[in-house]
């Protein structure tokens, strides 16, 4: 529950359902409100390699330390009028200055909405591919976002390998604080993107989870 444990910190998935096509469509139709919304966005490249001769590579994925302290993707909250791509395009504006002009995320890229029942909260998360240049060209461009040092401390890359014990790595990634259900959506869109096998994942989620037991 909300009152104990991780769920404190928001990241007990377990409170969040998964929204069918047709509820975002009830939603839509309805103005997307009485819930509150937010959208979030996962900025990827892939890429193919030995880690130090060592490690298989998939490619990188971005995320954000938050300003409170806990880990998710960028993106927010839902301003009045607006639809939930609108809100994801401002928002990544805003917190890694993504420029729209060029990499606008698109209504497709969405792959989950989820309802959080108790905090009357919908969450929509979108994926994107980019290039390993695009890539590199937008992490530099973050220091500058307007709420670059305010929302956002940091964009960082979360490690998509993992090392000789089986934890660290990307198993160690997950025993981090997360804000909403960024966690899950994090596996959901590294599944998406066909960047872990589901035996993979879910080697790497059972490391976790032994980890934090
Ligand atoms: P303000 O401008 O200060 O309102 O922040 P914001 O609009 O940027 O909102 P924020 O990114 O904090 O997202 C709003 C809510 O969504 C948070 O309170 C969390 O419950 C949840 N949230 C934050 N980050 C993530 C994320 O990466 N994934 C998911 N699913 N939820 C998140
Ligand atoms: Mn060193
Ligand atoms: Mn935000
Ligand atoms: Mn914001
Ligand atoms: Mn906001
Ligand atoms: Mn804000």
């Amino acid at each position: 529950s909300e009152s104990e444990g991780y769920g404190r910190l928001g990241d007990n998935s377990d409170d969040y359902t998964l929204l069918t096509h047709q509820d975002i469509d009830k939603l839509a139709r309805a103005g997307y409100k009485p819930h509150q919304h937010a959208s979030h966005g996962m900025i990827f490249f892939r890429k193919q390699n030995k880690l130090w001769d060592l490690y298989e590579q998939k490619g990188f994925a971005m995320m954000q330390m938050r300003f409170d302290g806990t880990l998710g993707f960028p993106g927010g909250l839902m301003d009045e009028g607006e639809a939930p791509i609108q809100c994801l395009n401002r928002e990544l504006h805003e917190e890694i200055g993504l420029d729209l002009t060029k990499h606008a995320f698109s209504d497709d890229e969405r792959i989950a909405s989820y309802l959080h029942e108790g905090k009357n909260l919908v969450l929509h998360f979108y994926l994107k591919e980019v290039s390993a240049e695009e890539f590199f060209a937008l992490e530099t461009n973050t220091l500058h976002a307007p709420e670059y040092g305010i929302e956002t401390l940091g964009i960082i890359r979360v490690p998509l390998f993992t090392m000789g014990d089986g934890l660290r790595g990307f198993p160690a990634f997950l025993t981090n604080h997360f804000a909403g259900n960024a966690r899950s959506e994090l596996i959901t869109g590294l599944m998406a993107a066909k960047l872990f096998t589901q035996e993979d994942m879910e080697k790497a989620i059972k490391a976790y989870k032994d980890f934090i037991k």
